[in-house]
């Protein structure tokens, strides 16, 4: 027998803020400064205010097969050195799981990359929606001059896993090109 009702929420189309108030998630520079590659540029950054890199506002529901979670993130626009704000990355908890985003607002780049050391990498503008396959860890990137907003739906049991992108990091970043945007290979980088 169903036990929960359906229900709702509005998103805000141009903050990404959902309403009512759901879990929100702020992520600032101090937190997440070892992810871009200019550790210098991120230090002197920190050395004003700490800014806002980028927001996820989650819709709670059971994490359990199933269920669909979903969320709103918030890109902020900005860059540490030549590499525009970005997140995190993970890879699912449950690596057999996929994802989509559907992009609201903004410009950016949806990087990803499997564990057997495949790459790859989608462009992301308003009505774009990515499909993030099973096994393939994603990082999102703000491109842009405006907030890249954009909508996650994944499955309920998911979970996340931050450390193994943390531990090897990832195979490529986005930086500031001469013409815009370029991605590039990340020096160094583990080739399994
Ligand atoms: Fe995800």
């Amino acid at each position: 027998m169903p036990d929960e009702n359906p229900f709702q929420t509005l998103i805000e189309l141009k903050t990404g803020v959902i309403s009512p108030p759901v879990d929100h998630v702020i992520r600032r520079l101090s937190d997440i400064k070892t992810i871009f590659r200019d550790r210098d540029a991120a230090e002197q950054a920190l050395t004003g205010e700490d800014p806002t890199v980028y927001e996820v506002y989650n819709v709670p529901v059971p994490e359990e097969t199933g269920q669909l979670q979903h969320c709103t993130s918030v890109i902020h626009p900005g860059a540490v050195g030549d590499e525009y704000h970005m997140t995190k990355g993970h890879y699912h908890a449950r690596r057999a799981t996929a994802e989509i985003y559907l992009c609201l607002r903004g410009e950016g780049i949806l990087l990803m990359e499997t564990e057997d050391g495949r790459t790859a990498h989608l462009r992301m503008s308003p009505g774009t929606m990515s499909y993030i396959p099973p096994f393939w860890a994603h990082r999102t990137v703000n491109t842009g001059n405006a907030p890249l907003v954009f909508v996650g739906v994944y499955p309920g049991n998911a979970g996340h896993d931050y450390g193994s992108v943390a531990r090897i990091g990832f195979r490529q970043r986005v930086i500031k090109g001469p013409d815009g945007p370029q991605v590039v290979a990340e020096e160094g980088a583990v080739r399994r």
